[in-house]
């Protein structure tokens, strides 16, 4: 079976869907249920056998080992983070705490319990961990797309955070031996996206006929990975990656903010046929160091694994703005409280 972290979260809970509909592996599911987990989208899963919820932390020690111990995962796939990066700019702590340091614990925990393991277990076993192509930095408007080799050069808390978790799966790798793998996608996008972020954000306010806030003058540019193609890159490297390597995933969709934006206006649009949403718009103040553009080369996992994404990101926003018109009570349980408190702090000016 799997050791999945972080699975109620946005990712987690989109990969224990597809890994147990593509697979039909058991899986493990150890999330700590902050804001950002939420064991409601699970619950279709709340009857079968192969998904078993674990309410901790990645950073305590005790009750990994003791998981480890019972269940005997044959790989751990490493979701759980503090991942908003307006979020790191006003309170970084949690970021260093459970990206870096419940990271750490995690990796040696693991090491600790693989290490004692039979030769064949021990070869057979992976560490997957997820992270972000926002460990790069920022890009030139014409430079060549972030590769596995481009130097880190993180801007943010966030990307701080996530860069040193990165180094230390590779120092556990070339110091322990341990079968690590590491994966730096883009921005995903899709179902279950709490909306937080900026395509959920904008498909909720559209819908509710609210501003639709975008930072500075809209032109930063970002890749968008449409979430079901990351399930499916994350079970490729699990299954042909070599141990030790770090594997780029892109969704070949490099945009602008403000017409990501449009998009979302007119594929609400086209379910909600209505006003000119896109009127909706309001630019804000920047984010501080805001990065202006990400790019992906996603060369090596295409040429090496095979694998290469199979949304545009016509068709992932049309699926992702019809997901979140059909499914208003998620979107009414995850917007109260503690998120209408961020919106408020967040943005007011
Ligand atoms: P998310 O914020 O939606 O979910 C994170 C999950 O981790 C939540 O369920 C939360 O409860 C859990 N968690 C947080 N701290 C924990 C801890 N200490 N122990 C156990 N569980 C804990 O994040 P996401 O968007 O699903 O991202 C998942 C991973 O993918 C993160 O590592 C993130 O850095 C990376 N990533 C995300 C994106 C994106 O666009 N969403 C892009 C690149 C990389
Ligand atoms: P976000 O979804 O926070 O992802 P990241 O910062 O990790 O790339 O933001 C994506 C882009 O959208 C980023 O350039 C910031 C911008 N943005 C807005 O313009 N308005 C918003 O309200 C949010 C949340 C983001």
């Amino acid at each position: 079976m799997l050791l999945v972290t972080g699975g109620a979260g946005f990712i987690g809970s989109n990969f224990v869907l597809d890994w147990l509909a593509a697979t039909g592996e058991a899986v493990v599911n150890l999330d700590k249920l902050t804001y950002a987990g939420n064991p409601g989208n699970l619950a279709s899963l709340a009857d079968d056998p192969r998904h078993i919820f674990v309410h901790g932390d990645i950073g305590d020690a005790a009750r990994v080992t003791a998981l480890l111990r019972e269940y005997r995962p044959r790989a751990i796939v490493n979701l759980a983070a503090e991942s908003h990066v307006d979020r790191s700019i006003h309170g970084p702590a949690a970021f260093i705490e459970t990206n870096i340091v419940g990271t750490f614990t995690l990796l040696d925990t693991v090491r600790a319990w693989w290490s004692a393991l039979p030769a064949g277990e021990q070869q057979a076993f992976r560490f997957l961990h997820v992270s972000t192509d926002e460990v790069y930095g920022s890009l030139a408007p014409e430079a060549a797309g972030f590769a596995e080799t481009t130097p880190y050069a993180p801007n943010s808390p966030y990307s701080a955070s996530k860069a040193a978790s990165d180094h230390l799966v590779r120092a556990y790798h070339h110091t322990y031996g341990l079968p690590t793998l590491t994966t730096n996608c883009s921005n995903n996008y899709g179902p279950l996206q709490f909306p937080e972020k900026l395509i959920p954000l904008m498909i909720v306010n559209t819908l509710a006929g609210k501003p639709l806030p975008v930072y500075g003058d809209g032109l930063n540019v970002r890749d968008w990975l449409y979430v079901g193609d990351h399930c499916e890159a994350i079970r490729t490297v699990l299954a042909g990656g070599v141990p030790g390597a770090t594997y780029n995933i892109g969704g070949n969709a490099e945009m602008t903010n403000i017409d990501v934006v449009r998009a979302v206006c007119a594929a609400v649009g086209q379910c909600r046929p209505g006003p000119d949403y896109a009127a909706q718009i309001t630019y804000v103040k920047d984010r501080p160091g805001h990065d202006r553009r990400y790019a992906i080369d996603s060369t090596k996992i295409r040429d090496e694994l095979g694998w290469s994404p199979r949304e545009t990101f016509a068709t992932g926003i049309e699926r992702t703005v019809r997901w979140y018109v059909d499914h208003p009570q998620w979107l009414a349980d995850v917007t109260s409280g503690e998120y209408r408190q961020w919106v408020a702090r967040h943005y007011a000016t």
